[in-house]
């Protein structure tokens, strides 16, 4: 099994090395979790070590990112400019136009063989998504997947049909509502999946209140593997820590981890320190 690293100092060891090859990541947490500062480390590690990334942001500019990078010693202007890393800004609010999130994700992971991506957030996306247009007929030419896709479609339309509207052939564009929220999640999951690149999804964490890990409640069962990380009151102080709830394929750590945000980023503990 192929393992993709994150770097994050005391994370890997926790995954069997990283993250499975290929695989779905949601990475869960309320805001100031230190989320985004996880992407980062992400991305900018497998640039150094030469795996592509891109850091898809959609509320964020890439000037914020890249001073909070900064902040940690990562430093992405090298790595953008020989191609190895890219933040891709999808400020949804500001688009005049509808727009084919996907599409431009698509066209820069090809672009730069992309390895790695992270996508931030699926919360303003699922708060903006009648902005945007999809295409349902994502999946390229092989039969199966042509199967796979009508699958997904079929599934699709056996939901309520509140708010979908769809027309013509599975190539054509579809527009979604409100509404649809719940299937819009499915499908960039499943799209940004077919790009072939080990993703981790950014989403608002909802302390799994409710039974659920995000406020959406979708992108967990989605996804192949889901990371929580908490900033919970201990006394008069807050303290960082995280779990790995699910990861397929994986032995993974069981226990919930100290983590630490110091001037190299986030420091994650290991057990010993956190069972007394
Ligand atoms: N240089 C730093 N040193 C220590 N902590 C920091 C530093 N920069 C940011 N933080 C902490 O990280 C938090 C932001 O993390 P971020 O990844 O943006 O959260 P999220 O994306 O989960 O909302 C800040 O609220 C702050 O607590
Ligand atoms: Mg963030």
């Amino acid at each position: 099994m192929e393992r993709v690293a994150t770097g994050i100092q005391g994370f890997d060891e926790l995954v069997e090395g990283g993250l499975p090859a290929g695989s779905t990541t949601l990475l869960a947490g309320v805001p100031g979790a230190a989320k985004t500062i996880f992407g980062l480390h992400y991305i900018y590690n497998g640039a150094m070590n030469g795996d592509a990334g891109i850091y898809v942001s959609l509320d964020s500019s890439p000037k914020d990112l890249k001073k909070q990078a900064t902040r940690f010693g990562m430093n992405f202007d090298p790595l953008e400019q020989s191609e190895k890393l890219k933040v891709l800004f999808l400020n949804v609010p500001m688009m005049k136009v509808k727009f084919s999130m996907f599409d431009e994700i698509k066209k820069a992971v090809e672009e730069m063989n992309a390895k790695r991506l992270v996508f931030d957030n699926m919360t303003t996306f699922a708060i903006n998504m009648d902005l945007f247009s999809m295409p349902l007929g994502y999946m390229g030419q092989t039969a199966s997947s042509i199967t796979l896709n009508a699958n997904f479609v079929e599934r699709l339309n056996q939901k309520d049909e509140t708010g979908l509207q769809r027309s013509g052939s599975e190539q054509d564009t579809v527009h979604y509502t409100a509404n649809s929220e719940k299937r819009l999640i499915y499908l960039i999951v499943e799209q940004l999946r077919d790009l072939r690149t080990t993703n981790i999804l950014i989403g608002h964490g909802n302390q799994q209140q409710n039974g659920t890990v995000t406020t959406d409640g979708v992108s967990e069962f989605a996804a192949d593997a889901i990371i929580d990380l908490y900033n919970d009151l201990l006394g008069a102080k807050r303290v960082r820590t995280l779990a790995i709830l699910k990861m397929r394929q994986t032995n993974h750590s069981p226990y919930i981890h100290d983590f630490e945000i110091t001037d190299k980023g986030i420091v994650v503990k290991p057990a010993e320190q956190v069972i007394k």
